[in-house]
């Protein structure tokens, strides 16, 4: 049997959001944009889940604007703060997913855009007191995109502390949300953002939809040309029932919140306590093992081991799904994009990443270890 352990980079959807989604795309087939009854139908499907999840943000329904994911909220966020609202400098980290830091590196290639890239602490957090130094080193209108959450260590940022500071240099802020939303509970009203994103396969929601939220008093453009929809700001027919599907995952995900972290952490301290157990010099890179790092993923180094490069393949082979912090191309280790900005690539050790969802097990976590002991059997001793 499959032990899923790479909730991180997607999630199994969930049964109800499947029951929501069915009956949206058997009758609810109308364009939204269409005057008649048929039309009307899929925009009251579209506009009620908008209004739900804003009601679980606390914002306004007209703030979120629906997109086919997680990448193209980065975007469209990026894309504004340039193109709308005048930013001259984006302020970012190359540890941040690709969404986010290509787009910044795209627009720096043209002028007058400029970049600038914060440090990281030691132990793999964003540097804060050099983001104010950033932040009080120019005039230029800035944007700041920092992700809440990083999706392959699991170190956070504060968003209040972050968009706070931003606030006080009059620069914007975006922070890549997609690990954490529905996660965690946000208040929207409360918290200094101008772009949060969302991804709905990150939470049991379907794949290819999610949002992106914008403060209110923000302009924006929509980067796809094409029809009004989303009030200009992302042209495109919606679709309709991922959105219906993306409300029901929101709503069940906060509707268990904390039995849902408390059940996550206790999985992820039974990988700890297991691995420590078995592994003399097993490392958590970024501490990935600690309460304050996102509680859904743990990065893990292991031992020097012959079999290092074959990790990931053998527990595949093992019935266990994980992804690698490094990636292995014609025998050469290429390592994450990530762990070589934190510092923590080591070309004698491998670095797996297993992210957690609602529905594992104890069970499947005690055969995710089984299978790593076989994989990496003799590791604990030549460690020594
Ligand atoms: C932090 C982060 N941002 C953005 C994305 C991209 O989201 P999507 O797959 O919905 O485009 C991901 C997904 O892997 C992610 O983990």
């Amino acid at each position: 049997m499959t032990v899923y352990l790479d909730n991180a980079a997607t999630t199994a959807m969930a049964p109800e959001v499947l029951e929501a989604m069915w009956p949206v795309m058997h009758h609810c087939y109308g364009n939204p944009s269409s005057s008649h009854a048929i039309g009307r139908r899929s925009r009251v499907q579209v506009e009620q889940s908008r209004r739900s999840m804003a009601a679980q943000l606390n914002c306004h329904p007209s703030n979120l604007i629906f997109t086919s994911g997680g990448t193209e909220a980065d975007n469209l966020a990026l894309n504004a703060a340039v193109v709308d609202l005048g930013c001259e400098r984006i302020i970012t980290s190359e540890a941040e997913h690709s969404a986010v830091i290509k787009t910044a590196e795209r627009w720096s290639d043209r002028a007058p855009v400029e970049l600038a890239l914060v440090k990281h602490l030691p132990d793999g957090r964003v540097d804060v007191a050099h983001l104010a130094e950033l932040l009080a080193a120019s005039d230029k209108k800035t944007l700041v995109s920092l992700m809440h959450a990083n999706n392959e260590v699991g170190v956070m940022i504060d968003l209040l502390e972050v968009g706070t500071l931003c606030r006080a240099h009059g620069a914007l802020f975006h922070s890549d949300t997609v690990q954490t939303m529905c996660h965690y509970r946000f208040d929207l009203q409360a918290l200094p953002v101008d772009f949060i994103t969302c991804a709905g396969h990150k939470f049991h929601g379907p794949k290819g939809v999610g949002f992106l939220y914008v403060a209110p008093g923000l302009k924006i453009t929509s980067i796809i040309a094409g029809g009004g929809q989303e009030r200009s700001m992302r042209g495109g027919t919606e679709n309709v029932h991922s959105i219906v599907g993306l409300a029901k995952a929101m709503e069940l995900a906060f509707s268990d919140l904390e039995h849902h972290q408390v059940h996550i952490r206790g999985l992820k301290q039974q990988m700890v306590a297991g691995l420590r157990a078995r592994f003399k010099d097993v490392r958590f890179n970024a501490d990935s093992d600690q309460e304050d790092r996102l509680y859904t993923v743990l990065n893990v180094s292991f031992p020097p081991h012959p079999k290092s490069g074959m990790a990931l393949f053998l527990l595949d082979l093992e019935g266990v799904c994980c992804s690698s912090g490094s990636a292995c191309s014609s025998g050469a280790t290429l390592g994450s994009h990530v762990l070589r900005t934190l510092g923590f690539h080591d070309p004698e050790r491998v670095s797996l990443r297993f992210s957690f969802g609602r529905y594992n097990t104890e069970a499947e976590v005690d055969r995710a270890l089984e299978a790593v002991s076989r994989v990496f059997a003799g590791a604990a001793e030549s460690a020594a």
